[in-house]
């Protein structure tokens, strides 16, 4: 813990899980604040499964404010990791003046090193900018000893990196000031809330995506209608629509509005002109195997739900994540790397019924 010895350093380590939004965030209103068009609702992943590690660490003999990510140094002026900074000093600051105990003051002066790293890949459309912004925030309060609501803080770094500061379900309220203080993360339902879910992701491509987020929803909201219309008319009723399910633990409506979600932005992007292809042929491919192995059933059993790139989140119950791993594993035999993400499930293919076999389409 932060202690303010003389050339000491200060250092603490904190991880961040990445969370996978259901209801899409797509497009700002405010670039600066990041300010969003529309609420969105988010799953927050386990501490234990895609994350970032940041370690930060000051000393009154830093010359300079230096960073790393996963072992590369990186532009600390780039101007979202200053907001960063600043906001943190300046709320360690108030909090000193507003006589709440928090660290010395004198520690502001001193320069931070910070070292982030993440076991995923990282701008491969898995929201490495989420838990990187959400660790950089909350390891940096750590330091200067500030506690309480910094989801605003980090929503500044990116937006999504704000629902990655609290574990569960949670919604980023978009709220209406222009200073953006009433747009603020807020936990729906907490992690032990609905433990039969579950999370598969599938890694299609690793390799980083051709348009970055910021730029790809600039182009969105500057050429789409599609996304006005969204952002307008369909994602308020979604979100209550979505809240209700998750705390009912309906998982056919939480599915059928996820997917419906995720195939809304992905048609946004092909709206925005030039369009933006985020999916690639896996990725349609697992879309169809999922609406195919839904219908055989007539029961929504599993959603898929794809950000800015083309790899796919899977959300399941727990009773049917063996057949549906068989049944992926059919289709897409495992690689290295998509065995890394399909951790601890059995690797032999147990029997597929012969019927479900015919429906999904699979070699007798
Ligand atoms: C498709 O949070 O990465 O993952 O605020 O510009 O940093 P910036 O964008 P970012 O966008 C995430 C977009 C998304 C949907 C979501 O996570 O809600």
């Amino acid at each position: 813990m932060p202690g303010d010895s003389m050339d000491k350093p200060n250092i603490v380590t904190c991880t961040a899980p990445v969370n996978i939004a259901v209801i899409k965030y797509w497009g700002k209103r405010n670039e600066e604040l990041i300010l969003p068009i529309n609420s969105s609702l988010s799953v927050t992943l386990h501490q234990d499964q895609l994350k970032t590690t940041t370690t930060v660490a000051t000393s009154r003999s830093f010359q300079e404010d230096r960073i790393w990510l996963n072992g590369k140094e990186e532009d600390i002026t780039h101007p979202r990791l200053q907001s960063c900074l600043r906001e943190i000093r300046r709320l360690t600051r108030k909090r000193r003046n507003d006589g709440v105990p928090c660290l010395d003051l004198s520690c502001l002066s001193h320069k931070v090193r910070i070292c982030s790293v993440n076991n995923f890949p990282t701008a491969a459309g898995l929201a490495s900018s989420a838990a990187g912004f959400a660790c950089l925030v909350y390891t940096l309060a750590q330091v200067f000893g500030v506690e309480g609501e910094l989801s605003g803080i980090a929503r500044q770094g990116s937006g999504s990196a704000c629902r990655s500061m609290y574990g569960g379900f949670v919604q980023w309220i978009m709220g209406n000031q222009d200073d953006g203080k009433d747009s603020l993360a807020q936990q729906v339902e907490p992690e032990t809330h609905w433990p039969e879910l579950r999370v598969l992701v599938l890694v299609a491509s690793a390799e980083r995506k051709p348009v970055g987020s910021t730029s790809g929803m600039q182009t969105s909201v500057e050429t789409s209608c599609l996304l006005k219309h969204r952002a307008e008319s369909v994602v308020p009723g979604r979100m209550a629509e979505m809240i209700e399910a998750v705390q009912k633990k309906d998982f056919p409506t939480f599915a059928e509005l996820t997917m419906k979600d995720s195939n809304q932005f992905h048609a946004t992007c092909l709206d925005t002109y030039p369009p933006i292809f985020y999916l690639n042929s896996v990725s349609h491919q697992i879309i169809s195997l999922v609406h195919r192995y839904n219908g055989h059933y007539r029961d929504t059993r599993v959603a898929y739900t794809f950000d800015a790139g083309p790899n796919a989140v899977i959300f399941t119950l727990q009773q049917h994540v063996p057949e549906f791993v068989q049944v992926l594993k059919h289709f897409f035999p495992p690689e290295t790397k998509r065995e890394q993400f399909i951790k601890g499930l059995p690797v032999n293919h147990a029997a597929l019924s012969e019927e479900l076999k015919q429906t999904i389409g699979l070699e007798p």
